[in-house]
């Protein structure tokens, strides 16, 4: 029986200013193995989201691997999908792009469809609808990414090791809801604003320059418009920063928070949650790794 198994790492998306332009990989991995079986698809899921995932054809990773079966003209008899979770789903922490990424790059070592790294991102990107997650998912890093019609260029540059605190409140966020409060315009003002910040954030990270971090990390494109959405937004970025944090952001569409700060990690993160409690929410906090492989693939074939 032929098996394919990806691991796939989690990202925070935007960092600020980087609205879908910007995404940094981070430590904690969902796998998806995939096996070639007679007949049929079969699903089943382990950890996070395992009570609300779909577990049928609609599933995203059975969805994207159909994808490429269908690109590349080639498919198993039948389908057996085993995800064991470890990215909280619908949280703000790539847990959708990990699932499409998952599926995309376990489908193609299975039927050796041979599409490369890039050939998967374009296809990610098409199905999530913008590019920052899953290409942080992809190559791992720091990962800048400018996507328009059908143009799309992504680099991953490489970023010194760094930790990132992550705070995720018991709160039901979809990025649809998040991305409906948008506005469809922005003024000029804030757009340039976020230009000039978004080029210093990068700068920042590559250099692991927490005080220029400070100054770069600020947005004016879609966080004013969604904090409204999460009880206790300010109020955990007020307390973090006075914990030690130089710079904090909502992670993707949120509704987790992602600070960033040399040391006193946990504190900052233990700060967050405090004041998250204060403002009705329980909450849970990580402290991750930057990730600097992006995803992993294996293949075996046994009996
Ligand atoms: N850039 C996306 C957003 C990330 O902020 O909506 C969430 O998928």
């Amino acid at each position: 029986m032929k098996k394919a198994t990806v691991t796939v790492p989690a990202s925070t998306a935007n960092l600020g200013p980087g609205f879908d332009c910007l995404a940094l990989a981070l430590s904690l991995r969902n796998t998806v193995e995939l096996y070639e079986t007679s007949r049929g698809l079969e699903i089943d899921v382990e950890g996070e989201g395992e009570d609300r995932v779909a577990l049928d054809a609609t599933n995203l990773i059975a969805r994207s691997a159909e994808v490429v079966f269908e690109k590349a003209g080639r498919r198993p008899a039948g389908l057996r999908v085993h995800a064991v979770n470890g990215i909280p789903v619908g949280s703000g922490l790539g847990s959708s792009s990990a699932a499409i990424v998952g599926g995309l790059a376990a489908a193609n070592a299975l039927v050796d469809a041979r599409l490369t790294r890039d050939d998967l991102l374009r296809l990610a990107t098409e199905i999530e609808g913008h590019p920052d997650n899953v290409s942080a998912a992809l190559f791992g890093g720091l990962t800048l990414a400018s996507h328009s019609g059908d143009e799309l260029l992504v680099k991953a540059l490489p970023v010194p090791p760094l930790k990132v605190v992550i705070v995720l409140p018991d709160l039901r966020l979809s990025t649809a809801e998040a991305r409906a409060a948008l506005p469809a315009q922005v003024p000029l003002k804030d757009a340039v604003f976020n230009i000039g910040r978004a080029l210093f954030t990068v700068q920042a990270f590559t250099q692991l320059d927490f005080e220029l971090l400070r100054f770069a990390m600020a947005d004016r494109l879609h966080q004013p418009y969604r904090k409204a959405l999460i009880p206790g937004f300010d109020e955990a970025v007020v307390a973090a920063r006075k914990a030690g944090a130089a710079a904090v952001a909502l992670s993707g569409a949120g509704p987790a928070l992602a600070a960033f700060a040399p040391d006193r990690h946990w504190d900052i993160a233990n700060a967050m949650k405090a004041a998250f409690e204060a403002a009705g929410l329980a909450s849970r906090t990580f402290v991750l790794p930057v990730d600097r492989q992006g995803v992993q693939v294996q293949v075996s074939v046994t009996g």
